[in-house]
């Protein structure tokens, strides 16, 4: 059973506030509880932590917990209702709401500075300065541009800190050969390339066997080539395991390779959403997929088409396009347990 953690702030309730599913009761835990990380810094991205890596921080989650569930559709990995966040009066998101499906593969992209980051701390219960509704998989991992392993402790130990009980070096082992590093476990990571050290990085959030994945532009540091690999590698562990995962990228490209649904954020919401129904693996040179990269170029500002269609030409006003999903989120009333 999920034991999801559940923010409600109240200063604009969604329709189901003031309850908790009676089936599936949440953590209800006022925001205040835990302040965020980097309230006093005033900047978006910070330096290396002095002590645990972030995707420690979070609470220890009982082994027991899956997706959320609800009532009639497919369960959730998370969902957001009316989520607003401010920074003085830079109001950064402002009435977004989000539904994240067990297992599916979400791009998250947007212009710099739109609040992709601060939308991806929220859910990993990193900042909770925020009003509206946040329920999140209890079990979820987080990895960012830059991989934050402790400088001294060996690869292994970094991968399980964190975990309750002793250090599990089998466990560690276990993640760090799913990720092609076993051979480097007792490496000290200032010895890892980048690609390395990235992947020391996938397997601290895969050896949490999580259901949700938050990645904050996990390849933003690593050159093209390593890029590629590493990018494969996340699709290999999402294929096998399944989790949600939601990938905050700036590369359209990257986003239409990986993701099911691509989102763009832009004014504190989800702008756009488009459901990405072309198979794997991808062809870049595919028209559908030239379609919509050219149409979420459209959305996040750059280029002409807003939307084109296969063949080229811009879709007429109505007309589907089979690759592309532009949807409105879905009733309330249908997702929230
Ligand atoms: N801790 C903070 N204090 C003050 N402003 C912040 C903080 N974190 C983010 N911001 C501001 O919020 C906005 C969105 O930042 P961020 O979420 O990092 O954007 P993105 O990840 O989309 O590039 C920016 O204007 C940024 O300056
Ligand atoms: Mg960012």
């Amino acid at each position: 059973m999920a034991t999801g953690i559940q923010r409600n702030v109240t200063t604009r309730p969604g329709p189901e506030t003031p309850g908790q599913s009676p089936t599936h009761p949440a953590v209800d835990r006022p925001a205040v509880d835990r302040p965020a990380v980097d309230t006093a810094g005033g900047q978006p991205e910070r330096a290396d932590p002095p002590t645990a890596p972030e995707a420690d921080q979070a609470p220890a989650h009982p082994p027991a917990a899956g997706p959320l569930p609800t009532p009639d559709s497919a369960p959730l990995a998370a969902t957001v209702r009316g989520l607003r966040r401010a920074f003085g009066s830079n109001v950064v998101i402002d009435d977004l709401d989000l539904d994240v499906p067990a297992g599916q593969f979400v791009a998250l992209l947007g212009a710099s500075g739109c609040g992709k980051s601060t939308l991806l701390r929220i859910l990993a219960d990193l900042d909770t300065e925020i009003s509206g509704q946040v329920r999140v998989a209890s079990r979820r991992a987080v990895a960012f541009q830059t991989p934050r392993l402790l400088p001294w402790k060996r690869v292994w130990r970094n991968v399980v800190l964190g975990l309750p009980g002793r250090p599990d070096r089998a466990r560690a082992i276990a993640a760090l050969t799913e990720v092609g590093l076993a051979h480097r476990a007792d490496a000290w990571p200032k010895t890892l390339s980048g690609g390395e050290a990235q992947r020391a990085s996938l397997a601290r959030a895969l050896v949490r066997d999580p259901d949700l994945v938050l990645l904050d532009e996990p390849f933003g540091a690593l050159d093209a080539l390593t890029r590629i690999r590493v990018q494969g590698l996340v699709e290999q562990l999402w294929q096998r395991h399944s989790p949600a995962i939601l990938l905050v990228t700036h590369d359209v490209e990257e986003a239409l390779l990986l993701a099911d649904r691509v989102l763009v954020m832009k004014d504190g919401v989800i702008a756009h959403s488009a459901t990405i129904a072309l198979a794997r693996p991808r062809d870049v040179g595919d028209p559908r997929f030239v379609a919509l990269r050219a149409e979420l170029l459209g959305w996040l500002g750059v280029g002409h088409a807003r939307s084109e269609a296969a063949n080229g030409r811009p879709a007429r006003d109505g007309e589907p396009d089979p690759a592309v999903d532009v949807r409105e989120p879905p009733p309330r009333q249908k997702i929230l347990s």
